[in-house]
């Protein structure tokens, strides 16, 4: 039910990308050509930009849209020995620069790359004030990125902002544990996902949680649905992964932010968190 939920779209979130846009004074000119890469964690944007393959830059292969449609671990049952960041990588540099990362043995290069990404808007810190959220069983947290919020509810659902972030970035068999875990639990649950499935969840779920942080109400609600979202997300890359090794997405997250006193994600760009790379 990609998109049903509430009439707004990816497209919507880029309006109100531009909004939020207009209230930033100091900023560097933003990049629309790249804006993409604002997404690049979690969305599609890239997808338009298929690169040529090459397994060096992480891009084993081109991939069309019957495969994205298919389980994923169908689609790496068929390429053994590859990476299935790298089979996927002509996505976006999401999943190639994770294939490098992986064969190379070291998050640092995808940590930062992730500083580069969010360098050009999160260090600017009054684009609006603070968003306090509600999530299901009780708990809350503050998010002020009004741009891509989603990777911090993404990161704090997953237990993400939570972790010895040097070790995060640092030591690939911590990263790769903390993987383990995460994946461990959804393996099941998400047996058959597909790579399109996690994509237009993404874009969905992205859209909706923008859409809770620049409400009006003072401390909106998070459902169970975006959180499950969340846990969907994660599932598409531990598949991507075949249930082994390291997810990239923890050393951003690590790198990313930390969590400040009463559920405040700080972020390392704004300098209230130490950064790890
Ligand atoms: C790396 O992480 C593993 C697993 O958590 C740990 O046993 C090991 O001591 C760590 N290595 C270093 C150099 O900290
Ligand atoms: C995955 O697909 C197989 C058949 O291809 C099916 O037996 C299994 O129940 C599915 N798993 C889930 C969690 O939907």
């Amino acid at each position: 039910m990609a998109n049903a939920c509430c009439g707004i779209s990816p497209m919507h979130v880029r309006i109100l990308v531009l909004v939020g846009l207009a209230f930033v004074t100091h900023a560097a000119p933003f990049d629309f050509e790249d804006h993409g890469e604002l997404f690049f964690v979690q969305s599609r944007a890239h997808f338009q930009a298929r690169r040529a393959a090459s397994s060096e830059d992480g891009v084993c292969m081109q991939i069309e849209d019957v495969e994205l449609a298919r389980p994923i671990r169908d689609v790496l049952a068929e390429h053994p020995g590859e990476d299935g960041w790298c089979i996927f990588g002509a996505l976006g540099i999401w999943a190639s620069k994770c294939a490098v990362a992986r064969r190379s043995g070291s998050m640092v290069g995808f940590a930062a790359m992730g500083d580069a990404m969010y360098s050009r808007y999160l260090p600017v810190p009054k684009l609006m004030g603070p968003k306090r959220v509600q999530l299901p069983g009780g708990s809350q947290i503050t998010i002020r990125d009004h741009i891509y919020p989603f990777d911090d509810l993404y990161c704090y659902a997953m237990g993400w902002y939570g972790l010895d972030r040097y070790q995060a970035v640092h030591n690939i068999t911590y990263a790769e544990e903390v993987s383990k875990q995460s994946c461990g639990s959804l393996e099941k649950s998400y047996q058959n996902i597909s790579m399109k499935e996690m994509m237009d969840r993404a874009d969905s779920d992205a859209a909706e949680l923008a859409w809770k942080v620049w409400s009006a109400s003072p401390l909106p609600e998070v459902s169970q649905s975006l959180i499950d979202g969340m846990r969907l997300h994660a599932a598409a890359k531990c598949a991507l992964s075949n249930g082994h090794g390291a997810i990239c997405d923890v050393a951003n997250c690590a790198e990313r932010g930390c969590l400040l006193p009463e559920g405040t994600v700080g972020y390392t760009l704004r300098g209230e968190c130490a950064s790890v790379v």
